[in-house]
Order: C-alpha cells, then sequence, then structure tokens
C-alpha cells in the first residue's frame, strides 16, 4: 500500500472505533486534529506522513479496552502499523508521538523532541479553543450537568488534580482555569498564531457573555 492509502485505511478505521465515542474525543475530534496538524506541519517543514499517521492516532489510548496503562496507545499504534505495512522508522517516529501526548501528566509532561510530535500535540490543543472549544467546552458541560455560567462562583486557578476532577466548575470559568491558558502552551510558530487567533475570539465571545448577560445588549 503506498502512504496515502496506509492513511485513508487508518483513518476510516478510527472513525469506526470511534464513533460511538460520545465524549469529547470523538472520531470528528480525531479529524479536526488531523486536519490541524497538517496545516501546521506543512507551514513547519516537518514529515507529514509522520503528522497525519500521529495526529490519526494520537487518541487510540481513549478507545475501550485502555486500562489505565499509558503505554497502551503507542502498543495499539505499533500493532495497527505493522499491519498495514508502514515501515519500521515512521513505525517508531508515530509511537513516541502517541505515547507521550497521550500522556496526562500535567504540567510536568515533558515537552515534545521532534518537530512532528510539536505539531501533533499544537493540533490538538487547538481543538480545545476557538470556536471549536466554546462548543466542546459547553457541550462537556451540559454531559457533566455543570451549569454554563454563575456570577457567584470564582474561577479556582489553582486546582488541585483531584479538584480537578470532582468538582462542578462552571463553563464559563473552564475558559479561565485552562482554556485561555492554552494559547501559551504552543511549541510551534505556526501553532502560536492560530492560537493567537482563536484567543482573541474566545476573548471577544466572554465580552459578548458577559453583556448580553446583564441585559446590555
Ligand atoms: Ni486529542
Amino acid at each position: 500500500m503506498n502512504q496515502q492509502a496506509i492513511i485513508s485505511q487508518t483513518a476510516d478505521m478510527l472513525k469506526e472505533k470511534f464513533s460511538d465515542e460520545s465524549s469529547g474525543h470523538d472520531w470528528w475530534h480525531i479529524f479536526r486534529v488531523w486536519k490541524n496538524a497538517i496545516t501546521i506541519g506543512k507551514k513547519e517543514g516537518a514529515n507529514l506522513y509522520v503528522v497525519e499517521l500521529a495526529a490519526l492516532l494520537h487518541d487510540i489510548a481513549d478507545y475501550k479496552f485502555h486500562d489505565g496503562d499509558e503505554k497502551i496507545g503507542g502498543e495499539v499504534s505499533k500493532q495497527w502499523m505493522q499491519e498495514v505495512g508502514v515501515d519500521s522508522e515512521t513505525i517508531e517516529a508515530v509511537v513516541d508521538i502517541v505515547n507521550n501526548v497521550s500522556f496526562k501528566g500535567g504540567k510536568n509532561a515533558k515537552k515534545m523532541q521532534s518537530i512532528e510530535g510539536q505539531a501533533v500535540q499544537d493540533a490538538d490543543r487547538l481543538d480545545a479553543i476557538g470556536a471549536i472549544g466554546i462548543a466542546r467546552c459547553f457541550a462537556y458541560g451540559g454531559y457533566k450537568g455543570n451549569e454554563m455560567y454563575n456570577p457567584d462562583k470564582e474561577p479556582n486557578l489553582n486546582m488541585s488534580k483531584e479538584e480537578y476532577k470532582t468538582q462542578k466548575g462552571t463553563q464559563i470559568n473552564h475558559f479561565y482555569e485552562k482554556l485561555l491558558l492554552l494559547k501559551d502552551l504552543m511549541n510551534t510558530k505556526t501553532g502560536k498564531e492560530m492560537a493567537n487567533a482563536r484567543h482573541d475570539y474566545m476573548l471577544n465571545y466572554l465580552d459578548e457573555f458577559y453583556s448580553e448577560w446583564k441585559g446590555e445588549k
């Protein structure tokens, strides 16, 4: 199989596997990360074959058979790529990215080394901000039963990992606790530019939201 055929077969496999995932990590999240990663990878002169495969496979560990094993994403990716005939050098590069991007280590997560990994990580973070990020934020809040906004609740900027998981915050606070911080975590120049535009869009959105909340508009 040529590279293009391998990529489209990988996309088909993921579309099928993730079709019934209703959390934030459904097939369309993967699709958008894939598209963002291509845009970034092209501008940054990355190896697009590695970028595309890694973007497509980056959340494979979230698929149902994940049982807390951090390396599962890399292993499942490797098996799949061997099955469809990806060369070993590409496999190694992709596995490294998948293992690092899916590691939920928060502040201590190590920085992606390769430009391909940086492109995929930026692409994943971009999907949490801008118009898509806003939509995902409120969709997730609805799923969790969180309030959309409550002027009596302040954002909690020093949340522990436990609080982050268990606290019933508001979705507007989530902007301050996470979404507005993402632009400073971008690796690549292209990722930063895209993030800045999406960031400004969110700031405008918040202005509009507060004005409408107070009946000023
Ligand atoms: Ni993701």
